[in-house]
């Protein structure tokens, strides 16, 4: 046996008894314990799956019209088993199961109002809000078809866009771009709630002054924030007094930031994005002081330079269900998700964005295009052939095996 050499001294007044009696205590608890198996819930996993439900049943309590937008109230469906609907943080989403003609759709929408109102046992509730401009045909059919009293399936609270106090600044920089300001009203609610602390300066930009969203919900919470909300409204078509014109720059970020440490979160659409990236390389922030939303599903897949697909062309999909083999259509500009739902075929999928993970399956054959800022795979997912079909664009006839939940 080998001779370890190691300072004696350090272990000096350390023996094994003291251990050797622990031993002996430990087999006389379980002698005299009763043989019963324990009756008492386990509380850690009763509260993990109240806080995580893969699927909640919900039902519209209240449809309110807004100028721009309409603004849904959802509440527990106690009659489906649903008593309460799950806590969530400020800046998480939801997404929402339709059944449009037989074709299941799933959507993302981001939560916007305070936590405070999904939070106890009884009288939960969550606000969504969709503008009404919306496209897509999932929005469209929520605000052609919703009302009260409408029965839905959403999940539980999605994503970990929500502020972190081990990584983010006391202060939080919002950069925000038309329906991108959704998160930042529920965690502006969350401040004014008490349910966060943290300041917040959203630097929110519009076409115009008419084109303001929520406008008038925004004034209210930073009217009741004592100051810890501040929203600056940054014009790009029209110059006027008491807004700032043109976008949302580095220049404008430093200038509301001041001297202070601060964090810097953005949502928006994807071509906010891709100017808001370039600016924020600018402030010189580290990794984790920079938060970006996902950026939802890229439609067509020409915006991307490295595609050379055919955006026309018509596949058939070998979709493979527990060794059970559907044949379907997906055309070149479709992502392989949207033709497995239409055909009513209900997957997991919760982002639509290429990064959660939730929708992933096994490509068996085929070549597929995978736009690289939507590409979320691990590298053991790239090697083993998994893909994300919601961010999945099909090059040739494809065979894939997917995960169906219902
Ligand atoms: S739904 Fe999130 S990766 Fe596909």
């Amino acid at each position: 046996m080998a001779k370890y050499k190691y300072k004696r001294d350090v272990f000096k007044g350390l023996t094994p008894f003291p251990f050797l009696g622990e031993v002996k205590t430990r087999v006389k608890n379980i002698e005299a314990a009763s043989t019963e198996f324990p009756k008492s819930v386990f509380n850690p996993n009763t509260l993990a799956a109240k806080l995580h439900p893969h699927y909640q049943f919900a039902k519209v309590a209240k449809v309110e019209e807004q100028p721009d937008a309409k603004v849904y109230t959802l509440v527990a469906d106690e009659a489906k088993g649903t008593k309460s609907l799950a806590y969530f943080r400020a800046g998480q989403y939801i997404s929402v199961v339709i059944d449009i003609d037989g074709a299941k759709v799933t959507k993302p929408y981001t939560l916007a109002g305070s936590p405070k109102a999904a939070l106890g046992d009884e009288n939960t509730s969550y606000t969504i809000m969709i503008k009404k401009a919306a496209k897509g045909y999932a929005s469209e059919y929520i605000l052609n078809n919703w009302k009260e009293g409408t029965e839905i399936v959403i999940s539980g609270p999605l994503g970990h866009y929500y502020y972190q106090g081990l990584r983010d600044a006391k202060k939080v920089i919002a950069a925000a771009g038309g329906s991108g300001i959704t998160p930042f009203i529920s965690m502006a609610r969350a401040i004014v709630d008490g349910e966060e602390n943290f300041d917040l300066t959203i630097l929110f930009g519009s076409k115009t002054e008419k084109d303001i969203a929520f406008k008038k919900e925004l004034d209210e919470i930073v009217a009741a924030s004592n100051g810890k909300v501040q929203v600056v409204h940054i014009l790009s078509d029209e110059q006027k007094e008491g807004y700032e014109s043109g976008f949302i720059t580095a220049e404008l970020i430093k200038k509301y930031a001041g001297e202070e440490d601060y964090s810097i979160f953005v949502c928006g659409n994807q071509n906010f994005y891709k100017f808001m990236h370039g600016e924020v390389e600018k402030l010189g922030l580290p990794g984790r002081r920079v938060r970006f939303e996902v950026p939802g599903e890229m439609g067509d897949p020409t915006q991307d330079e490295a595609y050379n697909g055919d955006v026309n062309a018509e596949y058939n999909i070998t979709v493979v269900i527990r060794g059970e083999e559907t044949e379907i259509k997906c055309q070149g500009g479709e992502t392989l998700l949207h033709a497995i739902q239409a055909a009513g075929i209900m997957v997991t999928s919760d982002c639509r964005s290429g990064l959660c993970g939730w929708c992933h399956s096994r490509l068996i054959m085929g070549e597929v295009f995978i736009p690289e800022d939507h590409d979320g795979r691990r590298l053991a997912d790239k090697k083993f052939g998994w893909i994300h079909p919601c961010a999945t664009y099909p090059m040739s006839d494809i065979k894939m095996e997917v995960f169906p939940i219902m």
